[in-house]
């Protein structure tokens, strides 16, 4: 037998036994029918697996893992495929994607303790909704939440719009149930709110993405809900004066303060020009600043919102601002904010950046970062949105898509944006990855800024945690020096 037809062989049995586990209809081999899972959202990445797995609980995750491992066959936990940068497209090892879209089971929501437990595979929306329909809030809100999911949110430790007021998906991460590389399971489901009882081994598997188990469950913070809503788009003169306003409004908001988004009028420009929403203000020069307050229903948010503009005015901070008289009107100011990553691939090729600096240093790294990133290419269109309330921006080198098929070097001017913006933001004290993850477009960005140390040690725990290297190889932390 020639080692072809022997590896071709073991191929056939380990399939054999992948279906013998999950069972009729939970596995996926043909091309065709697998092409989806093997492509990011954007389209930027795409390569083979050797089979999409849909196992329906924890026990079948565990059995197919240890399966896997026996047979030293790479795996990639899949969630959404929401992940901005590849992080959950195969690499060129044909592993077997396990996907948790099956794993959708609300396990409990507890009112007074206020949590709710849940399959890793439940969306964010199934969770707001679910959490809503006790009177309560499940926090986290991203773009992508109508099909990202709670494991993916957790193995890329998600943030989104709501963190400067409840933090990222780890502060609202209580309980965790992993699957380890070799298939056995880690249940850390408990529903406390304290507990010091040893090392914190959950931390260690939020923001994981994937390299070190599968996440199956998790048990995770509610709050009360907040229904009386204030909302606001206003036109500023720039990032120094959204940090102004920013301390009027915590100043006077308090903790109603959930959502402070700002962008660019190119940003604002591509949602509008490529998209059928209405302008939220006349005029597009300038910069743009979404504001939200929410709290109980006692609130009365309007007189706060009303008076609070009312002295941003007066301080000559607001060029221009309507309030959302209704419902419609607000959800119309976030739909125009969660659609930017489409209407930016309408525009043309995206080199997003995640970075994060100290909130006071926000204007300085804009302006920054806007000088190094044209001077890598004058021809791109500066396109700049985030969470300025907790210091993340995505400032995105934009190329039209005839000027990014025309460029010789495709690869080069993508390494000379991301190197360009992240050294501005390293050097403001901040970092290139806060939300999204590394996957496997910033690999190299860990090699450039973490330090040895730092470096060392997570690729111990790797090697600690998955010596064969099969969950996620070489992402995040990239291949062991
Ligand atoms: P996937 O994309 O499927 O996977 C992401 C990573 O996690 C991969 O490495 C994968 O292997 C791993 N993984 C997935 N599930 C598991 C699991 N159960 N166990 C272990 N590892 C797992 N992100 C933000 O933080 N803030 C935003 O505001 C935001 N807005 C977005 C808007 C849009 C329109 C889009 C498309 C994306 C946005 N994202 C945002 C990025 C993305 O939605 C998040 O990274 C999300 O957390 C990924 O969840 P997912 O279920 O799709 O995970
Ligand atoms: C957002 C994504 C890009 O903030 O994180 O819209
Ligand atoms: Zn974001």
């Amino acid at each position: 037998m020639t080692s072809a037809t022997r590896h071709e062989t073991s191929r056939t049995l380990l399939m054999d036994k992948i279906r013998a586990v999950l069972g009729p209809g939970a596995v996926l081999e043909n091309p065709a029918e697998i092409q989806g899972y093997c492509t990011d959202a954007r389209r930027k990445f795409h390569a083979p697996a050797l089979c999409v797995c849909k196992p329906r609980d924890t026990a079948e995750v565990a059995a197919l893992v240890k399966l896997l491992h026996a047979h030293g066959w790479p795996m990639l936990p899949q969630g959404g495929n929401t992940s901005l940068c590849g992080g959950a497209t195969p690499d060129d090892r044909l592993p077997v994607i396990v996907s948790t879209e099956r794993l959708n089971k609300l396990r409990a929501v507890d009112p007074f303790g206020l949590t709710v437990a849940a399959d890793a595979g439940c969306t964010i929306a199934q969770l707001q909704a679910a959490a809503a329909a006790e009177g309560l809030l499940y926090p986290v809100s991203l773009g992508s939440e109508g099909s990202c999911q709670l494991g993916g949110t957790i193995a890329t430790n998600a943030g989104g719009t709501a963190v400067l007021r409840y933090g990222t998906t780890r502060a609202n991460t209580l309980g965790l149930e992993v699957v380890l590389p070799d298939g056995r399971v880690l249940d850390m489901m408990r529903a406390l709110h304290k507990d010091t009882a040893g090392y914190d081994l959950k931390q260690l598997f939020i923001g994981a993405e994937g390299t070190l188990g599968i996440v199956t469950g998790a048990v995770m913070r509610l709050y009360p809900a907040t229904p009386a809503i204030g909302m606001c788009w206003l036109r500023i003169a720039g990032p120094a004066e959204a940090l102004e306003l920013l301390q009027l409004f915590r100043r006077h908001a308090g903790r109603s303060l959930t959502a402070f988004e700002l962008m660019n009028a190119q940003q604002l420009a591509n949602v509008l020009d490529h998209g059928s929403h209405a302008a939220p203000v006349e005029g597009r020069e300038g910069w743009h600043l979404m504001v939200e307050l929410a709290d109980t229903a006692s609130a009365d948010l309007d007189t706060l919102m009303v008076g609070i503009l009312e002295q941003a005015f007066e301080a000559g901070l607001v060029l221009d601002g309507s309030i959302a008289q209704n419902l419609t009107q607000a959800e119309t100011m976030w739909a125009i904010r969660h659609s930017v990553t489409e209407s930016n691939a309408r525009v043309g090729v995206s080199i997003t950046s995640d970075t994060a600096v100290p909130v006071a240093r926000v204007p300085e790294f804009i302006a920054r970062a806007t000088d190094a990133a044209m001077q890598v290419h004058p021809g791109i269109l500066v396109t700049v949105v985030g969470h300025v309330g907790d210091g993340n921006i995505h400032f995105i080198a934009l190329f039209a898509h005839d000027l990014w098929a025309a460029l010789p070097d495709r690869q080069a001017v993508e390494t000379q944006v991301r190197n360009a913006v992240n050294d501005i933001a390293i050097a403001l004290g901040g970092t290139f990855s806060a939300e999204h993850g590394v996957g496997q477009t910033m690999t190299g960005l860990m090699e450039r800024y973490k330090t040895g140390p730092e470096l060392d040690l997570m690729r111990a725990l790797k090697r600690c945690i998955d010596p064969d290297g099969l969950m996620n190889r070489d992402r995040v932390i990239g291949p062991a020096a």
